[in-house]
């Protein structure tokens, strides 16, 4: 289907589902290429919808065997069917029942929406329009209904039946080779949050009593013989549920909350009520398998879909135009989460990184939309990071503004007023005005507004008047479908650094709402400060207290200043990461002053040297996200046009051999004193350790590449954990040469049983910046090791190439042609999965123009091949336009 031909659907048509679906009887007999579902539904017509309508249900490639209305069979005039609809033409204006058969098989779903088998398992992916791939549905969010399921399925093949809610019943069926389970779910629920899973699989299991006293059994369900690494998933789990009834007074409602990994699934993890599903990458983890990351990311995820049981399934979103309703608030929560687990600080550090590499990249590119979109032709295509980090940042901003006590009042009032229902960002915001008094309209913009807003900032000091006159302006450049803007409600929390750390802040500014914020909502804004002793350093954006670019003329030596002496962890960070940026950029724009890096790189070590030995050691977690340099594309956005990927990465590459090279035996010395002779541990505080010598190692491996090679090879040699494993394979791969080669066969012989762990193999070859990269790419896909029907590994392959600036961006086009190719095979089979990776086109307006020429002649290929999904069409088109 082409693009151009598909509706686009927007939220100023939302109107009320006509008809209601009260209860769904699901009768499931699950087999491999024919499974058979029996959908009973009590429907009755909606008093807010049109009178006499007829009943329009949503399909997807299905095939209708039956269907009854109470009971008995209808009149082949009575309705229409295709595979995409199910439509009664005159069905009674009264209460009645629909009893729907279709088949569908399994074993043929390779898009992994709706009912698929992944390896030898069956689940389900509903989200967002899933569910019609089962059965003929109202399809949407707003549509709730109570389920009851029934499963039944061969013994031997799924002795594990699971659906939402509560299992009530449960046997063998006559002959001992079928047997069937029967759950309730007595909490309403749209149908992309149905799930099924059935097939072999072993488990762990807990207890757990809730703070309102309700006994729960959690389980996690694994393939069999993975048990073992399913321990940190639970203790994850039971940790949240904790923190989510302390933090937010939220309690567990049914009597089983089960977690499923499966090893194809398109996405991290799902929320299915009561069920849910993860891809296994994101449950399991054991030290020889699983990264320092890789235990956190879990700890975030699992978080993040049981947090959704509140956000989104309790309270779920009206239509898909509010997803941010459930996404952004639940990452918010999941951030906080972390945090409280965690470092807050460095929590922060990592998250803002996040922001600024995906959705600051989506922001200033083709495809900016806003966090409350206003149109669509694919919601799928809408997963996006604006609408989960930025929708995060804008409930952290709205916290920041009616503070602690109106925030949580707001949320208590929401899940008390929104229970049970389908909501809106109207709905949401609407609790937080009545608890703070606060007037949110201006705020709500940042849900309407696309584009990361730029706040230029400078400041006086005036010694005669002891005051300090900060000046800030604002704007945000035109995005797509949005040529003008207007100004968004701007928390700035600041700080005035003296020569002995913060000055009091004293101002009869109305913008100033105390504890060092200032409310800035209008075009520009002059704050002054009274009683300022001395010429101070301005901290702006505390916390990175809003989602925006900054301007602050500051000159190195201010910037070195707030490094050492901000008492904000997140901007002592920032300072640092600003003298690397200028000059990344500078050099970056113009390859002939790679030399000037010299300095730039002599006066940052000389911060480090003092850094690394002082403080460095009591919060490695921190020295290392500081050693951490701008990553390549965050330099190239920040130059803006006409980029040469090339010179960013020989600017990179230049800087942290300079940094390596001036510290050089000091590095070796803070490596030494950082080693860990304790067992593995995935706390925090040794995971802080590791990656700050894992950071040096790759500065040494960049600067002193012999010794570089032999710490990596020792360093694998001796690793008793993933993580030190890895990060000597990912320094290994700076230096080119034979050792490089044998380390990588080694790894791969190490895990070649280990899929997951395969996986950064594969994606640590994939991001080598040498032009030998596309070929290499290109024999992988041909190991045993990959496969283009499992998501995990065309991520970790492609998604690592398409990573990659310099090799992605060759000066032949030759890596936008393999992306291209690679997309169009692959729409055939998962289009979700393709169109997340023709996305990895999106900042290709910012190239020097030969690159920009040739990008746009592969994207055009793409938007013209015949047959494209929705889900490439959408992104090749708005890519281009
Ligand atoms: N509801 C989503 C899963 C989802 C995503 C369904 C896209 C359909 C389309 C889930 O809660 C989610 O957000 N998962 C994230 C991970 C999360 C920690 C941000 C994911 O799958 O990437
Ligand atoms: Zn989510």
């Amino acid at each position: 289907m082409r693009s151009d031909d598909t509706p686009l659907i927007r939220l100023e048509d939302y109107r009320p589902s006509d008809w209601l679906i009260d209860t769904v009887d699901l009768d499931i007999s699950l087999h491999p290429t024919k499974t058979r579902i029996r959908s009973q539904l009590a429907l009755r017509p909606n008093p807010a919808g049109r009178p006499g309508a007829p009943l329009v249900l949503d399909g997807d490639e299905l095939k209708l065997v039956a269907i009854r209305l109470d009971g008995l069979l209808i009149d082949e005039a009575a309705y229409s069917v295709t595979p995409q609809q199910l439509t009664l033409h005159a069905p009674p204006t009264r209460r009645f029942t629909l009893m729907i058969d279709t088949e569908v098989d399994p074993s043929a779903n390779t898009k992994l929406m709706g009912l698929y088998l992944s390896s030898h398992v069956y689940c389900t992916q509903c989200e967002a329009d899933g569910f019609r791939r089962i059965s003929y549905f109202l399809d949407r969010p707003d549509v709730m209904s109570v389920y009851t399921v029934r499963l039944e399925a061969r013994k031997l093949i799924a002795p594990v039946l699971l659906s939402n809610g509560n299992r009530v019943a449960a046997g063998e069926l006559p002959g001992g080779e079928r047997h069937f389970a029967i759950w309730h779910d007595p909490h309403p629920k749209p149908a992309y949050l149905f799930a099924l899973v059935g097939g072999a699989l072993d488990h762990v299991r807990q207890s757990y009593v809730t703070a309102e006293g309700r006994s729960v059994e959690l389980a996690v369900y694994v393939e069999p013989g993975k048990a073992d690494r399913a321990g940190w998933a639970m203790d994850c789990l039971v940790r949240c549920m904790r923190w989510d009834e302390r933090v937010f007074g939220r309690n567990y409602d049914l009597d089983v909350f089960n977690i499923v990994a499966v090893s194809d699934f398109n996405m991290g993890a799902m929320e299915n009520k009561g069920l849910n599903i993860f891809n296994d990458k994101y449950v399991l983890a054991d030290p020889q398998t699983a990264t320092d990351g890789d235990y956190a990311s879990i700890e975030a995820i699992i978080a993040h879909e049981y947090f959704h049981n509140w956000t989104g399934n309790r309270i779920t979103c009206r239509d898909w135009f509010q997803l941010c309703l459930k996404e952004g608030l639940t990452v918010f929560r999941d951030q906080e989460f972390s945090a409280d687990e965690r470092s807050r600080p460095v929590k922060r550090i990592a998250d803002v990184r996040t922001l600024r590499t995906t959705q600051f990249s989506e922001d200033a590119g083709p495809l900016a939309h806003p966090v409350r979109p206003r149109a669509y032709k694919e919601i799928n295509n809408f997963y996006t990071p604006t609408v989960y980090e930025k929708g995060a940042e804008v409930i952290r901003m709205l916290k920041l503004l009616v503070g602690e006590a109106a925030f949580r009042a707001g949320m208590d009032l929401y899940f008390e007023r929104c229970d049970g229902t389908a909501a809106t960002i109207e709905d949401f915001l609407g609790c937080f005005a009545e608890t703070s008094g606060h007037d949110l309209t201006h705020f709500a913009r940042w849900y309407e507004q696309a584009g990361t807003p730029t706040i230029v900032a400078s400041g006086r000091y005036d010694a005669a008047a002891r005051s300090y006159t900060l000046d800030l302006a604002q704007k945000t450049a035109p995005t797509p479908g949005q040529p003008e803007k207007q100004p968004v409600v701007l928390p700035v929390a600041l700080g005035l650094v003296g020569g002995s750390g913060d000055l009091p802040l004293a101002t009869t500014s109305e913008a100033y709402a105390g504890n060092g914020i200032v409310i800035f909502d209008q075009p520009s804004l002059s704050v002054t400060f009274t009683d300022v002793a001395e010429p101070p350093i301005p901290s702006l954006l505390r916390g990175f207290s809003a989602p925006v670019r900054l301007e602050l003329d500051l000159d190195e030596a201010a910037l070195l200043r707030l490094f050492s002496a901000d008492s904000d962890p997140f901007n002592r960070w920032q300072a640092w990461q600003t003298v690397a940026m200028r000059a990344l950029v500078e050099a970056g724009r113009d390859p002939g002053r790679l030399d000037a890096l010299v300095t730039t790189g002599q006066a940052l070590a000389t911060g480090l040297r003092g850094f690394l030995t002082t403080q460095a050691p009591s919060d490695p977690a921190f020295a290392a996200q500081v050693l951490r340099l701008p990553a390549l594309g965050d330099v190239a956005r920040e130059i803006g046009r006409d980029v040469d990927p090339d010179a960013i990465q020989a600017a990179h590459r230049r800087l942290s051999t300079e940094i390596g090279h001036r510290l050089g035996p000091d590095l070796l010395d803070l490596r030494e004193r950082l080693a860990s002779a304790a067992r593995y541990s995935p706390d925090a505080a040794s995971a802080g350790r590791r990656a700050l010598r894992n950071e040096l190692l790759g500065l040494i491996a960049l600067s002193a590449p012999d010794s570089g090679a032999q710490l990596a090879e020792a360093q694998f040699a001796a690793g008793d954990n993933l993580t030190d494993r890895l990060a000597a394979l990912a320094a290994m791969t700076l230096i080119p040469g034979e050792a490089r080669e044998a380390l990588i066969a080694r790894f791969a012989k190490t895990y070649a049983a280990e899929p997951l762990v395969l996986d950064k193999w594969l994606m640590a070859q994939a991001l080598i910046p040498e032009s030998g990269t596309l070929d290499r790419v290109r024999s992988l896909m041909q190991h045993p090791a990959f496969s283009l029907t499992n998501p995990n590994r065309v991520r970790a392959l492609i998604g690592g190439f398409a990573a990659n600036l310099t090799q992605f961006n060759r000066t032949d086009g030759e890596g936008y042609a393999f992306l291209a190719e690679i997309v169009i095979a692959l729409d055939r089979t998962n289009p979700q999965v393709a169109s997340r990776l023709l996305a990895s086109f999106k900042s290709w307006r910012m190239l020097e123009p030969r690159r920009k020429a040739l990008a746009e002649t592969k994207l055009g290929m793409v938007a013209n091949t015949p047959n494209l999904s929705r889900d490439v069409a959408d992104i090749a088109e708005r890519t281009l336009a």
